[in-house]
């Protein structure tokens, strides 16, 4: 081995004093080089922020390793920031196999749990073919108002802005969509619409299934994360492995899923009326993690409180979202 690949060996599970990510995960030894004639080795390392304090603690380990344990008489380290990605705001698009397994209840109570995080959230329900983000916010009553250079104006209810393909339709109607008409539609969303100051996170309710929508909102937006939503249920966590490859092979980044309609509570007893282990097995053949596992509620309120068990487990989904995406 030559000398500069032992010391990347060396100090590969070294890691950020912030994020705690070794070298190796993050991909952080951006160069190393050796100077013979003074016996010293220079590096440059990424770091998730330089402040003096990481700086010292990283000096002091790699030169724990490359001078007391290798023998080297001095290094020198160039540390670069890790340019953050992370500035503008972010989209997740909500998707699942089967129709009807909750991603509408999933998108607004998301939404929810976000703004009570303090976030300026935003959703773009783009369900071609039932969206009914309007009934769930109680917009139904809402008319698209647009301006003269064809811009359109969101809906806005509790600081959560919403755009609706129902409000591109006739009452009771549904909006038939393909092709370069739904890329339109797109268009209107995701880059015609007036939002009312800056947006930290974009949900969007997706229609069942993998249909034009998911070809085209690559092409809207390639940083787009998806969530699956799934219900305990086989035959639905047979669909919704079939809709998450494909939406892997069209490009898009699943980073999680959603078990909806896992369990009803009674009396702190957890009843698994629709069976158990769907949402596991999704995310298991997709390689990634159950998000949530929410319960069954009853009544007629969609939207939940955040005081209550289905809030609070929202809360819970929203914080590990963010971390994700
Ligand atoms: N956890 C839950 N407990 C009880 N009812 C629920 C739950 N989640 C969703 N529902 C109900 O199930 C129905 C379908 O939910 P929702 O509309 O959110 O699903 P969807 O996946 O968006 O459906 P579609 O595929 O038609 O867009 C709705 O009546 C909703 O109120
Ligand atoms: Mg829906």
């Amino acid at each position: 081995m030559s000398k500069i690949s032992d010391i990347k060996e060396k100090i590969k599970f070294i890691a950020d004093p912030i994020t705690k990510i070794s070298f190796l995960e993050g991909d952080s030894i951006k160069h190393v080089g050796i100077d013979d004639e003074n016996n010293t080795v220079m590096f440059v390392i990424e770091v998730s922020e330089k402040t003096p304090d990481v700086m010292k603690e990283l000096t002091r380990e790699i030169a724990k390793v490359v001078k007391i344990e290798m023998g080297f008489s001095g290094i020198k380290i160039d540390f670069v920031e890790k340019k953050s990605d992370k500035k503008g705001p972010r989209t997740i698009l909500i998707a699942s196999g089967k129709g009807g397994v909750g991603k509408s209840t999933v998108t607004a109570n998301l939404a929810y749990a976000l703004m009570r995080m303090g976030k300026r959230v935003a959703i773009i329900d783009a369900d071609v073919y039932g969206a009914n983000m309007p009934k769930i916010l109680g917009a139904t009553e809402h008319q698209l108002l647009g301006n003269q250079d064809g811009k359109i104006y969101p809906f806005e209810r509790d600081g959560i802005q919403m755009v609706s393909t129902e409000y591109l339709v006739e009452k009771n109607r549904a909006l038939l969509l393909r092709g370069p008409m739904l890329n339109k539609v797109l268009k209107l969303f995701f880059e015609d619409t007036l939002w009312v100051g800056e947006i930290d996170y974009f949900l969007v309710d997706l229609p069942p299934g993998t249909g034009d929508i998911m070809l085209d909102m690559r092409t809207f937006n390639k940083d787009a994360k998806m969530v699956l939503v799934t219900t305990p249920q086989e035959n639905a966590s047979h669909i919704a492995i079939k809709a998450g490859y494909a939406a892997k092979d069209l490009g898009h980044d699943i980073i999680g899923v959603v078990e909806n309609m896992s369990y009803y509570e009674v009396n702190g007893d957890k009843h698994y009326i629709f069976g158990q282990g769907g949402g596991k097995e999704v995310a298991d053949e997709l390689m990634v993690e159950v998000l949530a596992e929410l319960p069954i509620v009853p009544g007629k309120s969609s939207i939940y409180k955040e005081t209550d068990v289905p809030g609070m487990l929202y809360l819970n989904l929203a914080r590990k979202l963010i971390k994700l995406v």
